[in-house]
């Protein structure tokens, strides 16, 4: 096993995103607790609506459970919009998100580093918080690029390696894992730092923007939910997410916890 579980192919193919409802009940509690940052998907969809025209061909790699699938497929109406991601589960689950909100789409079952489509079929490719799960990203955009037509636009997005560092001391000074904090961090591959160098390899970077997000977890139980769907920590602790919200509410300070994040966005071109 990777030391770092976003990197761990067992992992990433299996436990975390196999089923559907690990990464629903990740996103839902952070989401919860977000008190600054705008949306992802809105803003990925800006910076296209602002470069793209109506009509394009749009792949979305990594597209999970389609949020940002979804908002592309409204904003930007695009001719072809092809969602590509290596779990069948999360792509069952984009496809009825389109077809529930009467928006067309298809989605393609693949892994990133190898896309079966064609050269330069894409006006514009979105990887949206996805290549942080490959130890060679250079390789994953190498492919984006090749399926971009040239002057097609790629949208990177990203998030920062000290992303919710302040739960690693929280989960250190409940006495709950002693190694929270000299792990290494999940997004180690792909980050804020090495976003635009990685994306330079293969493409001309046109912006990269940073945005801070800011997260209050309201109370323990709200805490115990999104520990127990993060693969960071090793927490050895019976009796699920409420001896674990139990433990916290006696060992930690009063809530609320706080945590940040740096979302990065680079705009892109290929020459
Ligand atoms: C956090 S989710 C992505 C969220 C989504 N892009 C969004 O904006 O809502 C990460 C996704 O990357 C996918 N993934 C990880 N490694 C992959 C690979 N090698 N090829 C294709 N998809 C991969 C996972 O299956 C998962 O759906």
């Amino acid at each position: 096993m990777s030391a770092n579980p976003f990197l761990d192919r067992t992992l990433v193919h299996g436990d975390l995103y196999q089923g559907d409802g690990r990464l629903a009940d990740r996103t839902h509690a952070l989401h919860r607790a977000k008190i600054s940052g705008s949306d992802a998907a809105d803003t990925i969809a800006d910076l296209l609506a602002a470069r793209v025209p109506a009509g394009a061909a749009v792949l979305d790699i990594g597209c999970g459970r389609g949020t940002t699938t979804v908002r592309l497929a409204d904003r930007l109406r695009p001719r072809r919009l092809i969602a590509v991601d290596a779990s069948t589960a999360l792509l069952r689950t984009t496809r009825d998100r389109l077809g529930n909100a009467g928006l067309l789409g298809s989605v393609v079952c693949a892994d990133f580093h190898h896309l079966p489509l064609p050269d330069s079929v894409a006006d514009a490719t979105v990887a949206a918080f996805c290549l942080y799960h490959s130890p060679t990203p250079a390789m994953a955009i190498a492919e984006i690029t090749r399926c971009l037509r040239p002057g097609g636009i790629a949208v990177l997005v990203t998030k920062s390696l000290d992303s919710y560092a302040e739960l690693d001391h929280l989960v250190n000074a409940a006495g709950l894992d002693p190694h929270a904090i000299s792990r290494p961090s999940l997004y180690e591959s792909f980050h804020s730092g090495n976003l635009h160098t990685i994306a330079a390899t293969n493409l001309t970077v046109l912006d990269v923007q940073h945005e801070e997000h800011v997260f209050h977890f309201a109370d323990a139980m709200h805490l115990a939910s999104y520990l127990t769907t993060t693969p960071k920590y090793r927490i050895n602790l019976t009796g699920g997410i409420s001896a674990l919200a139990a433990a916290l509410r006696q060992r930690l300070p009063a809530p609320p916890y706080a945590t940040r994040s740096t979302v990065s966005c680079a705009v892109a071109v290929r020459p």
